[in-house]
């Protein structure tokens, strides 16, 4: 038996043979051919004819790179039938590196070298250039692991992992760690919530309704989805499964160290990322090792998957599974079928099977088994390990194909392999490999040509200059794949300019790029899962509010001690749609101070408005100062619409508190929304205007009615729709009117009709009844105001949320029932301008 040099035992060496039984050590071959395989006439033919088959003409590899082009773009539109070639996965890794990523992180490699793992200890350190060597040691994974159980599999992770730590005595608390896990999987987001605790238990998205009671634990951390087991492995009960959450319980269950698992990345990904900064941005990760695939930067918005429509995204291409009948079909050999299915998922990975360091040893194998056979090498000969499955590796194909030790080495490795070689054989064994390795170079340049094209048409470049980091162990050890790789590439993308860079500590650095930037992203985003969770309300909450207002307004009806006032505003009938004639109307106390006019008719409703400004210092002033403006704002509106010497009636719509005494008088509590003249609280606003007009002589104004903007707001819904029974406002302040029993009312005279309600909800909680609900941020904002402890529950609308030019909007309801006074409300909310 072989062994590998790093004293790994052989993926394949304990499995069945493929070739057929009966066949004796040292026994000479029946020449009988095996079924698939031809049988040619004389050996320099059969020779010729079994080497031809690994020959790709350029129109083959065109083709294959015009097929894989389809292939991508097909799946990156998201459509499902007829099934695209690849798979085209988010790995939702936005940017390549900044160069400033810091911190120490461990990394966990599983998956890229075949039966073997690796544990890192990288530290970045943010600064261009300086570079600490990684501590790192490598792990075989025994084959009962490889095909044993998902628990065991990553048990062994877990206990090299702790191994590993244990001997670098790197501390045992916080680590952050990446997870390098090269196999085909769905991730979700590096943001993505997962919720633990008594009450809820899984996974939500972020769009998920949020709890915001109970011992509810947040967590931010990955989630990957294995596909299927590629390259030999098999561990049951994995696929479909996340594997973060499988390492996280490993971890758990060795107990030890507090580790959190903060990104999950392909090895493609850690090899692009962790390209060594100063060649311009490197957007290809490519790597071929027992297996092989791409990753490159795409332009999210052509990503159907993603919900995005600005930047790139990266995404691992999984070309291995390509599988087009019309372009891959020519190309495989009887060699490629037989190997396909003797492997352990036949029919699939068909491409990364003509490719992968895991398949070249083996391809060859076959063909050297198969020529022995018919006598044309080892003077007719086999043994039992050169017809065992996987006694040839890449290593020695590499070795056999060196070109100053090569021919030395063949002998020796044949002699291993129980082969007795004639001096002849071993230049037609390092043919065979070089046949073997060259058609996976070049198919390799042809996909590699697809994802150029990509680029190059998704950029829109003429000339597409790109930097492609290289991994993995056949392009490290095999002495001319990579030169075969580039030419073939230079070839078939001759506008591109592509510069190759293999990568650092086989990606390890990557993983540890992507970790770090997953912790700062995760960081970032619990501070601000953190910060608004009290911005967040519970049914539970808003019963309570809804329990207390009824009773604040029940009290405030009644004239006791409420934080609602339930100000009578003595309009008494919603409109019946009768009336008619022509109105100036004022409107202070919105985000905009207007003044109208409004033709009421036979045909309906015209409005004519215009903005006035009012200075901070005049809303701050005194209320002489204040009111004058008022009246020079309706002087001038009056003369743009040729009405001066009219005197037209006047509403005036004063959206503050106020107690009415009748429909036109209204004195003032106090102010709200920035508003505090002096002199006008305590006072009847109504006066306030009629003294202003006295004042600026020779203007008639005919002040008829005060309303607050509920009112207003109800008023005008009213006169379309007699069912509209409320008003509601929720613009630079909030507050809502509604109609009420006269019965209820009390101070005014009168036990029958209805009487029109000013809640002036912007108080409610004044008295601290919602105590519970004030996060720090309210406590704040309430204090800086000009009226500290007072309209606190109008701070949650516009005045919090921004500016105060913010559009406001009134919201009309078109109410069949006041839903505090019946158990079953129906009632529409209808949006006016
Ligand atoms: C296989 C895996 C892929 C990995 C590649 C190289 O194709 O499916 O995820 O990137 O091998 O290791």
């Amino acid at each position: 038996m072989l062994h590998l040099p790093g004293g790994q035992t052989p993926l394949w060496n304990h499995m069945d043979s493929v070739e057929p039984a009966g066949l004796q050590p040292g026994k000479r071959a029946s020449g009988c051919p095996q079924k698939g395989l031809f049988q040619p006439s004389d050996s320099s033919e059969l020779v010729q004819e079994c080497l031809q088959q690994f020959k790709v003409t350029r129109t083959q590899l065109q083709q294959i790179q015009a097929s894989l082009l389809d292939s991508m773009e097909q799946a990156l539109t998201g459509e499902a039938s007829p099934a695209p070639g690849v798979r085209m996965l988010p790995t939702y890794v936005g940017s390549t590196p900044h160069g400033n990523e810091q911190g120490n992180f461990v990394v966990l490699e599983l998956g890229a070298s075949g039966a073997s793992l690796r544990v890192l200890w990288v530290t970045l350190t943010g600064i261009k250039g300086q570079r600490v060597e990684p501590k790192s040691q490598e792990f075989v994974i025994p084959q009962e692991v490889v095909l044993g159980t998902g628990q065991q599999l990553f048990d062994f992770a877990a206990h090299c992992l702790f191994e590993f730590l244990g001997a670098h005595s790197v501390g045992n608390q916080g680590l952050q760690l990446g997870f390098s896990f090269s196999f085909p999987c769905h991730q979700t987001g590096l943001d993505r919530v997962r919720w633990r605790g008594n009450r809820d238990s899984g996974w939500r998205g972020n769009a998920a309704p949020m709890k915001a009671f109970g011992s509810v634990t947040q967590l931010f951390c990955p989630q990957s989805t294995l596909i299927s087991w590629t390259k030999g492995f098999r561990c049951s009960g994995v696929e479909g499964q996340d594997v973060v959450q499988l390492l996280r319980d490993a971890i758990q269950r060795q107990g030890a160290y507090s580790i959190d698992v903060v990104a999950v990345v392909n090895d493609t990904v850690g090899t692009m990322m962790g390209c060594e900064p100063g060649v311009g941005s490197c957007e290809v990760g490519l790597v071929i090792d027992t297996g092989t695939n791409v990753c490159y930067m795409e332009e999210a918005r052509h990503v159907a998957m993603l919900d995005e429509d600005r930047g790139r995204t990266c995404i691992s291409v999984e070309w291995g599974s390509f599988n087009d009948d019309g372009a891959l079909g020519p190309v495989l050999t009887t060699f490629d079928h037989a190997l396909d299915h003797a492997s352990l998922n036949p029919g699939a990975q068909r491409f990364e099977k003509m490719i992968g360091g895991l398949y070249l040893g083996e391809l060859v194998r076959l063909v050297l088994a198969h020529l022995a056979q018919h006598r044309v090498l080892f003077g007719g000969y086999t043994s039992p390990a050169l017809l065992s499955q996987g006694s040839i590796l890449l290593e020695h194909v590499a070795e056999m194909e060196d070109p100053t030790t090569g021919a030395a080495r063949v002998h020796t490795i044949l002699q291993e392999l129980g082969l007795s070689p004639e001096a002849s054989d071993a230049e037609l064994v390092q043919r065979v490999c070089a046949a073997v390795c060259s058609r996976a170079a070049q198919l390799c340049a042809a996909a590699l040509a697809a994802i150029l094209s990509r680029l190059q048409r998704s950029r829109e470049q003429q000339i597409l200059q790109v930097t492609v980091a290289t991994g993995g162990q056949v392009l490290e050890r095999h002495p001319r794949f990579r030169g075969i790789l580039q030419e073939t590439v230079k070839l078939l993308a001759s506008e591109c300019n592509v510069s190759f860079i293999p990568s650092v500590d086989g990606g390890g650095r990557g993983v540890a790029m992507v970790t770090a930037v997953a912790a700062r992203l995760a960081a970032h985003r619990r501070l601000l899962e953190e910060t608004l969770a009290p911005f967040r309300l519970s049914h539970e909450q808003l019963a309570t509010v809804q329990t207390q207002m009824r009773e604040a307004m029940a009290k405030g009806l009644r004239r006791e001690a409420s934080s609602l006032r339930m100000l009578p505003t003595y309009v008494r009938a919603t409109p019946d749609g009768s009336e008619r004639g022509d109105f100036l109307a004022l409107d202070l106390g919105g985000t905009n101070f207007r003044v109208l006019l409004v033709r009421v008719a036979e045909g309906g409703v015209q409005i004519v408005n215009q903005v006035y400004s009012i200075p901070e210092c005049v809303a701050q002033g005194s209320g002489q100062q204040l009111f004058d403006h008022i009246v020079d704002c309706i002087v001038d509106f009056q003369q743009k619409q040729g009405l001066r010497g009219q005197s037209l009636p006047l509403g005036f719509t004063f959206s503050f508190p106020c107690k009415q005494l009748g429909l036109d008088q209204g004195i003032l509590l106090n102010w709200t929304k920035g508003f505090n003249a002096s002199g006008c609280e305590g006072q009847d606003v109504v006066y306030l205007l009629r003294e202003a007009i006295k004042r600026r002589q020779a203007v008639e104004l005919n002040v008829v009615a005060i309303v607050n903007d509920t009112v207003g707001t109800m008023m005008s819904c009213g006169y379309e729709d007699p069912r509209c029974e409320m008003g509601l406002i929720v613009g630079t302040g909030t507050n809502a009117c509604y109609m009420e029993e006269l019965q209820n009312v009390a101070g005014v005279a009168g036990d029958s009709g209805h009487m029109c309600i000013n809640m002036e909800w912007g108080a409610f909680g004044d008295d601290g009844s919602l105590g519970m609900l004030s996060t720090c941020f309210d406590v704040r904002v309430d204090q800086a105001s000009i009226n500290p402890g007072k309209q606190r529950a109008s701070r949650p609308s516009a005045f919090r949320l921004g500016t105060s030019s913010r559009p406001s909007f009134s919201l009309r309801l078109k109410a069949t029932a006041w839903p505090c006074d019946r158990s079953e409300p129906s009632w529409r909310i209808w949006g006016c301008p």
